[in-house]
């Protein structure tokens, strides 16, 4: 998020030096085949055809395009003439800035989860994509939200918005009190909100360990072909929720070989929906949630750091770690 300094010819139309905007993550360019039918996350302009990937993204390695990211003072901003979503003057940052990339991502878990009014969805993962996942179903009509997590002030936040909490670490089989707490059948969609960061079985663990011992050439190209992803969450995902229902996947996943229960997703006839969010299709039905001074998503009441961008280095490792009842940390410039 920042405020425009130069703009190029081609965006002179959409943008003007001094427009407060915020940047989606993905780079779309608005007008391709993908674009068109809303999958801009896909934009067959900024896709990645030498790494088989789908469009740029800002800030991460040559797998999505070696893109300069947006942690940083001066920001060069590829498609400029459909990305930048300009924002009132007036409020603080955070009312806006979570546009970028956390909120639409949660705006599409619910959607893709397909919640009917009055059901009941379980948010695994309770990190700043969960917390507001778990805010948006309740906007968007869900009767009843469990939250699971493992650590305490991320539980506790989410049930300030009407999560019910499971402390990961109270339970044996997540699945199964899923299916337990909602009257033998499980939610009728699940969010699977953690990724392959997730705390995960030891044999996963080791040798994820074991590729980050690998000179970094080899572990590129043994993670790009036998990559396997710890697996706790999404198979609580796919197993707790109720037959017929939908497991929705936010949480990025890189494995080419990992396992799934593939005769429980089929015999258990489960939906899934999945993906990086596709950041424009949903902003302009958050938009007027965050020019709404009740501030529905309560986006004020997310970020527990702010540090400046020196600091990032620190700032990471605190969110990693989770110590310091880190939730965000918002970089300041
Ligand atoms: N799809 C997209 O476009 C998109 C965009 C942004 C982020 N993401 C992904 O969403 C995921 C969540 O992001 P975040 O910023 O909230 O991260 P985070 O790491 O802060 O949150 C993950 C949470 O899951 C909890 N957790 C770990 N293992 C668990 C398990 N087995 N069951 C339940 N909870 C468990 C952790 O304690 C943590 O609180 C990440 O994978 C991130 O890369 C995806």
């Amino acid at each position: 998020m920042g405020v425009v300094e130069e703009v190029g010819p081609e965006a002179a139309d959409h943008l003007s030096v001094g427009d407060r905007v915020v940047v989606p993550f993905n780079i779309s360019c608005g007008h391709c085949w993908m674009c068109d039918r809303g999958l801009f996350a896909q934009c067959e302009t900024t896709q990645v055809r030498d790494q088989g990937k789908g469009a740029s993204l800002f800030g991460y390695t040559a797998l999505y395009g070696s893109v300069p990211g947006g942690q940083a003072e001066y920001l060069r901003v590829p498609q400029a003439q459909f990305g930048p979503i300009v924002v009132p003057e007036g409020t603080p940052d955070e009312r806006f800035l979570f546009l970028s990339d956390i909120l639409p991502t949660a705006w599409q878990a619910v959607r893709y989860a397909d919640v009917p009014p009055g059901g009941t969805v379980a948010v695994l993962g309770l990190g700043p994509v969960g917390q507001l996942a778990v805010r948006i179903a309740a906007h968007l009509g869900a009767g009843r939200i469990i939250g699971v997590d493992r650590v305490p002030e991320r539980l506790a936040l989410a049930a300030r918005y009407g999560a019910e909490p499971v402390d990961l670490d109270d339970v044996d089989d997540v699945a199964a009190t899923l299916i337990d707490l909602v009257d033998g059948r499980g939610p009728d969609a699940t969010i699977d909100a953690v990724g392959m960061e997730a705390h995960g079985g030891r044999l996963v663990a080791a040798a994820q360990k074991a590729m980050g011992l690998l000179p970094d050439a080899l572990a590129q190209k043994v993670t790009d072909k036998f990559a396997v992803d710890r697996l706790d969450a999404l198979h609580a995902a796919l197993k707790g929720v109720r037959r017929g229902g939908t497991a929705s996947i936010s949480g990025v996943y890189g494995g080419e070989l990992d396992a799934l229960p593939m005769m429980e997703i089929f015999d258990r006839g489960i939906q899934l929906r999945m993906g990086q969010a596709h950041v424009r299709r949903w902003t302009d039905e958050i938009l007027p949630l965050l020019l709404d001074q009740a501030d529905p998503l309560g986006t004020l009441d997310l970020t527990t750091h702010h540090l400046p961008l020196a600091e990032a280095a620190s700032g990471y490792e605190m969110f990693r770690d989770k110590h310091d009842g880190c939730v965000k940390v918002v970089l300041n410039p």
